[in-house]
């Protein structure tokens, strides 16, 4: 396994691939759910780039850019044992250097809701750096997880905006045993708040029931289901449970296969997203 940081080396090493190349970005401090990425990559390139990059024009100034999680050792291992290729892991210098001022700016319903509501610039951030990662790598096909719904509308959306040669792969949310989706931001709960963690998936469970007790009904209900759940947690408190159309962001007038349930809740000084996609079935 090959570990690059910088433009120039990257640009290189990708002069010398031949065959599908499956890159998947990641901001490093590796889990199951990052894992399961690397594993369809691997069964369907014949080169796989990792990235780990903590990309700071996704975070606000009053997010936790400095304290996110880091463990470069550790994650290489990880790597290396799911049979990656090559790590991209460049400085923010590197891929931001003074006088960067060019961004990829999602606009409309779908960074109107939810968690570009919340958080602002957030999506303007991820798009620009996935795509200049796809710029320097050139992947045939991109792996991005369910877990981040509206970023993987996000960034669909740009590869059609933006005629991007890539195929996006997405892969569902793997979780934890008690329904906690896996998620680096997990290592931030104290036993207190992880003991409450599991309420996002009870509420989206609960949403799911109201929507299959009545499968035409206004997703008011549904909504509601979800926060009574998230209520009954005296350590939550909510910050919105939604339903969406999965592709706009939109909200729904009607309950349909296509909606989205979606919850962003804060434990403590923690704040963890979740979502559910319906099915007809
Ligand atoms: P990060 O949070 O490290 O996630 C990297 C990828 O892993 C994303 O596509 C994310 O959706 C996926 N992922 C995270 N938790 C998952 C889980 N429990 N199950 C399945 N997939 C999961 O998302 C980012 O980084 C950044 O925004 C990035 C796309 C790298 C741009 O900076």
């Amino acid at each position: 396994m090959r570990i690059v940081s910088t433009i120039h080396e990257i640009e290189y090493e990708r002069s010398q691939w031949s065959g599908p190349v499956g890159l998947v970005p990641t901001m490093g401090y590796l889990h199951e759910g990052h894992l399961s990425l690397f594993q369809t990559a691997r069964s369907e390139n014949a080169t796989v780039v990792a990235s780990i990059f903590v990309n700071p024009t996704q975070f606000g100034p009053n997010e936790d850019l400095e304290r996110y999680p880091r463990n470069l050792e550790r994650d290489l291992h990880m790597l290396e044992a799911a049979g990656v290729d090559m790590v991209f892991t460049p400085t923010a210098s590197e891929m931001y250097p003074p006088g960067f001022t060019t961004y990829v700016e999602p606009q409309g319903s779908l960074v109107e809701q939810g968690e570009g509501a919340s958080r602002p610039n957030h999506f303007r951030g991820v798009a620009t750096v996935v795509l200049k990662l796809f710029q320097l790598i050139q992947p045939q096909r991109a792996y991005f997880g369910q877990k981040d719904a509206q970023q993987v509308a996000v960034i669909t959306r740009m590869v059609r905006d933006l005629n991007l040669p890539v195929t996006l792969r997405i892969r569902p949310t793997v979780r934890e045993a008690d329904g906690l989706a896996m998620s680096s931001r997990n290592s931030y709960l104290d036993p207190a708040t992880r003991a409450a963690s599991p309420i996002l998936y009870q509420a989206l469970q609960a949403g799911r029931q109201a929507f299959e007790a009545q499968p035409t009904s206004n997703p008011a209900a549904v909504m509601q289901a979800m926060a009574e759940v998230v209520a009954q947690e005296l350590q939550a408190h909510l910050d919105y449970a939604e339903v969406r159309d999965a592709e706009t962001f939109l909200p729904l007038e009607r309950l349909q296969a296509s909606a989205l349930l979606l919850l962003a809740v804060r434990l403590g000084s923690v704040r963890l997203i979740d979502n559910f996609a319906l099915h007809a079935d």
